[in-house]
């Protein structure tokens, strides 16, 4: 656990947020399989649907509360409507999120400010280009202000390239005029993302494949290869039922299976929960 200033500490507090390995057959929720099937999305609290793209709240719980325990500090490089942030002060830890478009930041703000802080943790949100070495600098005197400059975890969950447009913002992984060029961008977050974690610590990619010029185009698989030549070391590739999570496709389910059937294609029922590690 990392030393905080003493008006962050946690307050003594009978809720235990952490796992105990000596209490494992308790913990029947917490996900050990490759398969994940985490059902409708939790909307308890302030966490919402309301924008594309956010990933439902179940999946930063799982990884918060597996791979970090109370007081430990969790970077979110896109970090969104901050869901990662909401889960972590429920859970007792300090999170920082970085999100491009200020006008999301400043919503997840609100949303964060709205969730229960039982520990009193710090949930920070910085306007930036996780891409950037001036963000990465951004980000170190942050955590250098709360601890000694890591972060204890890291959650990745960029655009699927161009699937859903985030902003008309060029620096924006969404807008990334090729396939090479969002591989290369990619590339730089984790690069800096590495540089930020703590070694032996945990970083998660949560991504999806597309359809381009009429081929699937296995983007996981070429995000999780970067994640590797960058020095990561992977420890999982869970494969993540999204039915009932999808904003939106309800309706036109039976033109998808029309498509798919005419076309020889398979429709997208999953995406991809990786988990890499930093060796020290
Ligand atoms: C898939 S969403 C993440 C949603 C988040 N997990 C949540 O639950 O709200 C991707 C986010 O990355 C942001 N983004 C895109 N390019 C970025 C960049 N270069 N640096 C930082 N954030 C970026 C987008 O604005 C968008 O909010």
């Amino acid at each position: 656990m990392q030393e905080y200033p003493p008006e962050w500490l946690p307050p003594p507090s009978d809720t235990d947020v952490d796992l105990h390995l000596s209490r494992w057959r308790e913990y029947e929720d917490i996900i050990t399989d490759s398969l994940w099937l985490l059902g409708a999305r939790d909307r308890s609290g302030p966490h919402t649907a309301e924008y594309w793209g956010n990933f439902i709240p179940q999946i930063p719980n799982q990884i918060v509360r597996r791979f970090t325990t109370r007081g430990d500090t969790v970077l979110d490089l896109f970090s969104g409507l901050g869901t990662t942030l909401i889960e972590c002060r429920r859970l007792g830890r300090h999170s920082l999120g970085v999100e491009l478009n200020p006008a999301v930041a400043a919503r997840s703000l609100e949303l964060v400010a709205l969730a229960e802080d039982p520990f009193r943790v710090r949930s920070d949100v910085c306007v930036g280009d996780s891409t950037s070495s001036e963000t990465t600098r951004v980000v170190r005197q942050t955590l250098e202000r709360h601890g000694d400059g890591y972060a204890d975890c890291v959650l990745l969950h960029p655009p699927y390239h161009d699937i859903i447009r985030f902003s008309e913002d060029p620096r924006d992984l969404s807008n990334a005029a090729s396939h090479q060029e969002f591989l290369r961008r990619f590339r730089d977050v984790v690069r800096n993302a590495r540089g930020l974690l703590r070694s032996g610590r945990h970083l998660a990619l949560v991504i999806g494949d597309r359809y381009g010029g009429g081929e699937w185009v296995p983007l996981g698989f070429e995000c999780m290869q970067v994640c590797r030549e960058e020095g990561l070391r992977l420890k999982a590739i869970n494969v993540k039922d999204i039915q009932g999570n999808e904003r939106g496709k309800g309706k036109n389910t039976n033109i998808w299976r029309y498509r798919a059937l005419k076309q020889g294609l398979y429709i997208f029922r999953h995406e991809y929960v990786m988990l890499f590690r930093k060796e020290g």
